[in-house]
This record gives C-alpha cells, structure tokens and sequence, in this order.
C-alpha cells in the first residue's frame, strides 16, 4: 500500500459503502495490535443518516461533515493499561485500510470535548448509541467515497530534520 498519498477526505460521494467493503474493513480492525492483545476495542458502525446528523454536532466544531458522509465508525474502549494506545492505532488502522479500499476517511477527536450547549461529547454519543457506561469514547471516524481530490504526500513533505539513528 502506498501510505503516502492517504490524505484525510471530508467530502464524500452520496454513495453508500457497500456492506461486504464495511465488513473487510471491520475484521482489519478487529485484530488491530493491541496492548497484550486484549482487543479492549468495540465498534460502532454508523449508517443512519440521522444518526450521522446528530453525531455530527455531537461536538462543538470539527465534525459537521460527518452529517454528509454515508459511514461513521465510533470507537469506544473498555478500561485497560494501554486502552487509549490500543484505540489510536485500531483508529489508524481503520484509516489505513479504508484507503487501501478505496475509500476517504477523516479522524474526529472528542475527548474532552462538548456540544454547543456544554455537554459532553462522550456523553451525548454514549446515550445516542446506547452503549454501556463502563465504555470510554475513544473517537469517531467519517467514511465514505472521496469527492474531493487531495495531492499525495512527496518527498518535500518529509522533514528529514525529525529522523535521528542511534542519538538525537
Ligand atoms: C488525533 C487526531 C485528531 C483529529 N481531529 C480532527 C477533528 O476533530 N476534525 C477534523 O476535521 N480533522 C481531524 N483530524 C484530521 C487532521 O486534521 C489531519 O489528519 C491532518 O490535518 C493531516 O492531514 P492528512 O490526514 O491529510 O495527512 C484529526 C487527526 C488526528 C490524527
């Protein structure tokens, strides 16, 4: 796969993901690396569009698109040492895979975040989705067919200056 020309995609196609590419890129997910591989991951796939609409104001900016995308993946995970690790790489796999399949992906931070109204984000999405308490809100990722064309990364855009071998 070519990582470099993976951009993050906001603007999608009205076309629905197909349910056997969700599913390919589901099972990637669910053997994301994981600390001890405890998997403490669970995925909530979202394709009701007003269910996308109101997670889309679930926060108070930064994910308005997601009430145009057609798929929505929220990330949730149970308490474990190295749950927020394990959710951000299960996170970048997913946005990984999904650009292996052809489809765009933007990455929605919501922790520590509210709603207009000064609720929390993890809150609202909790009750919304009807998932257990015990879970932490993790973040959520828009998905869809791009419709917007992003250049690839290229080697000016590599800041050889952050690499070191051996010593700083
Ligand atoms: C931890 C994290 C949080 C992000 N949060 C948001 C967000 O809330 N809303 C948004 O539109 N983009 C968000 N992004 C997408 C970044 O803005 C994007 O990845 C960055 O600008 C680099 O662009 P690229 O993915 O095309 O390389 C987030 C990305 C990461 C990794």
């Amino acid at each position: 796969m070519d990582f470099l020309s993976r951009r993050t995609v906001r603007k999608y196609k009205d076309k629905p993901v197909e349910k056997e590419v969700i599913m390919e890129l589901m099972k990637t997910a669910l053997v994301a690396p994981s600390g001890r591989n405890r998997r403490p991951y669970e995925y909530v796939v979202v394709d009701d569009k007003e269910l996308l609409q109101k997670l889309s104001v679930s926060k108070d900016g930064g994910a308005g698109f997601m009430a145009d995308a057609p798929l929505a993946i929220v990330i949730f995970v149970h308490d474990t040492p190295t749950c927020l690790d394990d959710g951000a790489i299960a996170s970048t796999v997913i946005q990984l895979k999904a650009h292996e399949l052809g489809l765009g992906s933007c990455w929605i931070q919501t922790m520590g975040k509210a709603n207009s109204e000064g609720r929390s984000t993890e809150e609202v999405i909790k009750e919304l989705l009807n998932v257990p308490a015990e879970l932490k809100l993790h973040n959520m990722i828009s998905l869809g067919y791009p419709d917007e064309e992003k250049p690839a990364y290229t080697e000016n855009d590599v800041d050889m200056a952050k690499l070191h071998f051996n010593k700083f």
